[in-house]
């Protein structure tokens, strides 16, 4: 099996050629990537080159509307949607705002919606509010000792029919266990529901394609996955046209424009297509030419993901033999994202600093993740420490990763 080109993907990241960061090791990925060198590049020209108001008929307005489209149709290709079926907020908190106020105005009385206490507060709090203004808020629970959100607790909160809606993770960003997806979401389809799912702590790592997973809805940050503060949403065609407008009225037949309040982010978008000329890259690198842009999909993220696993393993069996801290969510690397979240049992927030110290750059808190932390019974004064890894994340980071912990817990 190919294995990931460490030194080639290390060049797509201008920042480990930066002085300041390129001594160090990066372990805060799932607060934000390093950006890739294509979005860098592709802002910049923007900034430079095409910063007018878009599409009008002069070369720069036509060259920025143009990059516009190509990001959305590049990402929409790898992630097995229509073009027009994707669109870009400020943030993946916006989107689900917006997402919600839609919901509030399309649900009947009497219908209620499915959330978890795993997600981050922006798939949840956005959906708990609706709960004020009549709609029935149900709380899939996750299992207080290993954080794992079970499908089949989901059963009986759809049993009833009355359930119009499941918002869950991907993966959850402290617990990062991968949950089945597709699985879930059959089983909501089959109950007539329709879902949302937080895909920000599972995209850095492989784009997913969303038809293959069958959901209605998947959001993910770029920001996070090497590329400008933007959220993505994908929604599919039937839903996104029933759902009432929340754009402008005169853009209601376009459906990349319904759930865009606000004037869209032209630079960033734009510069998004660099995510995908890193991928392709990296495709292509490795593999050769190939046009459909699912297959590459599947195949960098199958790459990625090996790459992670790996590295990741060494950390999750030290602190796992470790009996001084808590490893929060699954000890095998495969059934995890590689983002590693540890109870302490004393103030995280010391321990970063002395990590930083080290040339370790890392972070701790509640990571906005405050229910499922909540709820496994982590004090939130203290906090956890986090440590977040993508495929560019090597195995000389992790060992000195190691034994940096070593010293300073
Ligand atoms: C799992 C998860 N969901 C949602 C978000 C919110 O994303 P955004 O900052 O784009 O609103 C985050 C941010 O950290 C996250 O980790």
């Amino acid at each position: 099996m190919t294995s990931l080109d460490m030194t080639f993907v290390r060049r797509q990241f201008p920042a480990f050629a930066v002085p300041g960061l390129a001594d160090k090791a990066f372990f805060e990925n799932a607060g934000g990537s390093y950006a890739c060198a294509p979005v860098i590049d592709r802002l910049t020209r923007f900034y430079r080159e095409r910063k007018v108001q878009p599409y009008a008929p002069y070369a720069a307005a036509t060259a920025g509307g143009a990059e516009m489209d190509e990001a959305r149709a590049r990402l929409a290709a790898y992630m097995g949607i229509g073009t027009h079926e994707l669109s870009f907020g400020p943030s993946t908190t916006a989107n689900t705002y917006v997402l919600a106020q839609a919901f509030r105005r399309a649900l009947l009385p009497g219908e209620a919606i499915v959330v978890t206490d795993q997600d981050h507060e922006a798939n949840s709090g956005p959906w708990r509010r609706l709960g004020e203004e009549g709609v029935e808020i149900r709380e899939w629970k996750i299992d207080p000792a290993t954080g794992h959100l079970d499908p089949e607790r989901l059963n009986p909160l759809l049993a009833d029919g009355r359930v119009r809606l499941v918002c869950f993770p991907h993966c959850s960003n402290v617990v990062a266990e991968i949950n089945p997806v597709a699985e879930i979401v059959a089983m909501a389809h089959e109950a007539g529901a329709m879902t949302c799912v937080d895909g920000v702590s599972y995209a850095p790592h492989g784009l997913p394609d969303v038809d293959a997973l069958g959901t209605d809805i998947y959001l993910f940050s770029a920001y996070k996955v090497f590329g400008p503060h933007q959220g993505i949403m994908a929604i599919r065609e039937g839903l996104g046209m029933h759902l009432p407008n929340q754009g402008h009225w005169f853009n209601g037949e376009t459906l990349y424009k319904r759930f865009t309040p606000g004037g869209p982010d032209h630079a960033q978008i734009a510069a998004s297509a660099g995510i995908a000329d890193y991928f392709d890259a990296l495709h292509d690198h490795h593999f050769g030419a190939e046009p459909d842009a699912r297959k590459r999909g599947v195949r960098v993220h199958d790459l990625m993901r090996a790459q992670e696993v790996a590295v990741c393993q060494p950390l999750l069996d030290y602190l796992n033999d470790r009996n001084d801290l808590r490893l929060i969510g699954p000890a095998d690397a495969a059934r995890r994202a590689p983002t590693v979240a540890v109870d302490l049992g004393r103030a995280a927030e010391p321990v970063s600093v002395a990590l930083a110290a080290r040339g370790i750059n890392c972070w701790a808190g509640d990571f906005f993740a405050v229910r499922p932390l909540t709820a496994m019974g982590v004090d939130l004064e203290k906090g956890v420490l986090r440590l977040s890894m993508v495929h560019y994340t090597s195995a000389e980071d992790v060992a000195r990763l190691i034994a940096a912990l070593d010293e300073v817990l």
